[in-house]
């Protein structure tokens, strides 16, 4: 089986082995040697999903979005892979400048930007931004020369599941201004780009974002473009099994076939690369029955790892580290965090079997979005990230 095709609902799994997937052996060890909360992260994972996502859209340049996890030893893997970096902020560049990374293999995707940010970007040497408005188009005319400019077109996903449409780009009509003035101050503009949205459960969305901005470029056949960068949006399993990304990306790389000769393709992946390369270990602190339900409160929750519930929408897929009887009895039960508020609740309604003070449970598909927004509410430090290799089964690889 591949792991990648595993989506399920703990309630649902009623097997006896929910982590079949993983090598059980290096599992234990790490949980025998180590206190929880912790997450570990599979640099071998993070390899597997570069090459899967490359392997799907062939002749695409990657540049890994840091944003969505932002470890040194998962960037070095990355960087030592030939991926390039789609950064946002200051300490972004300073954390790729810092592990030998240069500027002009990465781009600098916020659409909205202060001066200083500009300028510490290309002091780094990295010269590609992104625009979606005028005001920030201006803020480069002192730039002019210097930079070259992808803009940034909104096409809004009702099957994303974070919809960024929503917060950034600009409508297809307004391209033709935004040109005219970049033009008029001797700013080049190079590429259009978009992002569907993250978690996007359909590539149509983005094959229609790429046949409209095939179209808009050859209207505008006057702009010199060498870019179309095409976002991140790559889904991953988390209770629903999603379609597999060659499958996801087949369509997508039909519709790049239009584009005009010469004109390269970039992505920005974040949540493919990340989500499936790391997981978290968490054990059961305290129990108390309330009512009809089982209380358990865990060592970690909605503030820490977790916290991606909360900010991306996400339901991570759980199993306990003890094998449990199918056909046993599962009571109705919370997971609860460990912090002193009540939103702190991992899952309100979940089937489980009865479990003990010291129980493990792991949760699956956390390297995105996760302990990128992780907090240290309550004084509870974030969960230490432990970097290992083929944690999972090698049997259940298959690229
Ligand atoms: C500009 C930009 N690029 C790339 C990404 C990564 O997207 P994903 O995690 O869907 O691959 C994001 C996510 O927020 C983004 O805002």
């Amino acid at each position: 089986m591949n792991k990648h095709m595993i989506a399920e609902s703990f309630a649902e799994q009623s097997h006896p082995d929910a982590l079949q997937e993983f090598d059980r052996e290096s599992l234990e060890n790490l949980v025998a040697k180590h206190e929880t909360p912790f997450m570990v992260l599979d640099l071998s994972e993070v390899e597997y999903q570069y090459k899967s996502l490359q392997a799907a859209l062939p002749g695409v340049k990657l540049f890994y979005a840091l944003k969505a996890l932002s470890h040194p030893e998962l960037i070095k893997r990355l960087k030592s892979l030939g991926s390039s970096f789609d950064l946002a902020t200051i300490g972004e560049v300073e954390l790729v400048e810092s592990l030998g990374i240069k500027g002009d293999q990465c781009i600098h995707s916020h659409p909205i930007k202060k001066d200083k940010e500009i300028k510490r970007a290309l002091e780094f040497g990295c010269n590609r931004f992104v625009v979606d408005n005028i005001e920030e188009l201006r803020k480069f005319i002192p730039y002019a020369g210097q930079v070259e400019l992808i803009m940034r077109v909104s096409f809004r996903n009702q099957q994303a599941v974070v919809d960024l449409s929503r917060k950034f780009g600009c409508a297809l009509e307004e391209l033709p201004v935004m040109v005219d003035l970049a033009q008029k101050n001797g700013i080049e503009v190079v590429g259009l780009s978009f992002h569907v949205g993250s978690q996007s459960l359909s590539p149509m969305t983005q094959v229609n974002a790429v046949r409209a901005s095939v179209a808009a470029m050859k209207v505008m056949h006057h702009v010199r473009w060498k870019f179309l960068d095409i976002g991140g949006s790559f889904p991953v399993s988390y209770q629903e099994a999603v379609l597999p990304i060659i499958d996801f990306c087949a369509p997508v790389m039909e519709a790049l076939g239009e584009l005009p000769e010469g004109i390269e393709v970039y992505a920005e992946p974040g949540r493919f690369i990340a989500a499936p390369s790391m997981i978290e270990v968490i054990s059961v602190v305290g129990k108390a029955k309330r009512g009809a339900k089982m209380w358990y409160y865990m060592d970690d929750g909605v503030y820490g790892g977790f916290s991606g519930q909360m900010f991306d929408h996400a339901v991570y897929p759980l199993a306990p580290l003890k094998p449990f009887d199918a056909t046993g009895e599962f009571f109705s039960s919370v997971l609860a965090g460990p912090t002193c508020d009540s939103i702190d609740v991992i899952s309100e309604d979940i089937e489980l079997p009865e479990m003990e003070v010291g129980d493990i449970l792991i949760g699956k598909q956390m390297g995105a979005y996760t302990i990128a927004s992780a907090t240290e509410f309550n004084y509870y430090p974030k969960p230490k990230v432990i970097v290992v290799e083929d944690i999972f089964d090698p049997e259940t690889e298959a690229l």
